[in-house]
């Protein structure tokens, strides 16, 4: 009898069709990369009242326990995202035996822990290479290709929506806002674009990445996290100004008994990579103690790239059914026993060159009494720019520092706020300093 691998899902939107669209169409190809069929027996959605033509032989309902339930399917790939009922489905498919697939970021970030020890205790795998930077393979490279290594850094552009919206800011000197309406009428964004935006997509992202790469349980409560939304043309014209583009990086160090977990804008040099990536592309750059830096490029969302990401999951859980070795891969890389507890670097010990962008009224002593302020906080200022001066209307100093500890530099802006020329709150952008250099 041919071998046979039956997959069951839950969610057909966007990535859901194009998980379909895949296993209908690639049918041969991953025959013969697999050794068995790969077929979709069940998909179920609330939403959904019929398929299309093409997969007559998928049976359709609204109720997702007719998969957990259903005895002949493998594999249970949930692509509603959100916490719940995502979570209660995923666990009820472990308890049932079923492998389980997931694009959910969200969920593997705040609950990671629960679900992948419900998978060990239940010996099923949990696939979820599509929860991170869409159709890159990038859980995979962590997890196998780069086991060899200790990581020692990551930096990552991971959310697609706000590396699109700053892209647009600085080719063509557009509004946040404005951007963010157009992209939302295109499609890019949400509806209720705050995870984007606000950087919590990268964060669960950074999560899941950080667990994988330093075999910690790393949670999203973990991140530091600030968003884009309060990003200027004017500082991205200022950043241009100094030969940096500014970018929402999440980023991690590995110092060995701590690390760094940050999502914030951040000023990259102009000719680094991650300056580079543009549009709704996402990048991911490692670095390993033996490998050196590697980066990740690609298509961190939409149907085909993530599905894509799913079906490879479907694939290596498949292959591991048919010879016998589920979890031969662990699905945080390290054994569970090896996984720890992190220790999260406090963002006020943080040292990094900055921007700080004071708005203050144009009168004689003005920049005198800011830079004083910064060098009484140990802040040493390389450069200095004040741009159109209009009578009685407030002016834009921008100041670029050597490298300043974020404990100082809160100090400091507190300060400069509360001077009564300052009319409005200074903006500070942290500037990317290679570990190298
Ligand atoms: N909202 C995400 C993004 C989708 O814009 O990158 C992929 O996780």
């Amino acid at each position: 009898m041919m071998k046979e691998i039956r997959v069951g899902l839950i969610g057909f939107g966007t990535v859901g069709k194009g998980l379909a669209a895949t296993l209908l169409q690639q049918k041969d190809r991953l025959r013969q990369r697999v050794g068995a069929a790969v077929t979709l027996k069940r998909v179920a959605d609330i939403h959904v009242k019929s398929l299309p033509e093409e997969y007559c032989g998928v049976t359709l309902s609204q109720d997702a326990g007719d998969i957990l339930t259903d005895p002949e399917i493998d594999i249970v790939v949930e692509l509603i995202g959100g916490i719940e009922p995502a979570k209660s489905f995923i666990l009820a498919a472990i308890a049932g035996g079923k492998h389980v697939v997931s694009a959910n970021k969200a969920l593997f970030a705040n609950h990671g822990r629960e679900i992948f020890a419900a998978a060990v205790k239940n010996n099923v795998e949990i696939g979820f290479e599509a929860s991170v930077g869409g159709g890159i393979p990038v859980i995979k490279s962590l997890k196998e290709g780069l086991v060899a290594n200790r990581i020692e850094a990551i930096s990552g552009i991971l959310n697609g929506t706000a590396n699109y919206i700053l892209t647009q800011m600085t080719d063509h000197g557009s509004l946040f806002a404005e951007v963010l309406k157009d992209a939302q009428a295109k499609g890019f964004a949400e509806a209720d674009p705050t995870y984007d935006i606000e950087g919590i997509d990268t964060a669960h992202k950074l999560a899941i990445l950080m667990s994988i790469a330093y075999g910690l349980h790393v949670q999203i409560g973990d991140i530091t996290t600030e968003g884009i939304s309060t990003i200027e043309p004017i500082d991205i014209d200022f950043a241009r100004e100094f030969g940096y583009r500014i970018k929402l990086l999440a980023i991690s160090r590995n110092h060995g008994d701590h690390v760094e977990a940050r999502v914030h804008p951040t000023m990259v040099p102009e000719d680094h990579m991650l300056a580079n990536i543009n549009g709704a592309f996402n990048a991911i750059e490692f670095t390993g103690d033996t490998v050196g830096d590697i980066l990740l490029y690609g298509q961190g969302a939409g149907m085909m790239p993530t599905g894509s990401a799913v079906a490879a999951d479907v694939v290596d859980i498949g292959r591991n059914i048919l010879s016998g070795s589920v979890n031969r891969v662990p699905a945080l890389s390290f054994l569970p026993e090896f996984i720890g507890e992190p220790r999260i670097t406090p963002m006020s010990s943080l040292t990094c060159p900055y921007y700080f962008r004071v708005t203050a009224l144009d009168k004689p002593g003005v920049l005198s009494r800011i830079s004083g302020i910064f060098g009484q906080h140990n802040i040493s200022i390389k450069s200095v720019i004040q741009k159109s001066r209009h009578a009685d209307e407030p002016v834009h100093i921008v100041l670029m520092s050597h490298q300043a500890s974020e404990a100082d530099v809160i100090k400091a802006l507190a300060e400069i706020d509360g001077l009564e020329i300052c009319t409005a709150p200074t903006m500070k952008i942290r500037i990317l300093v290679d570990e190298q250099d």
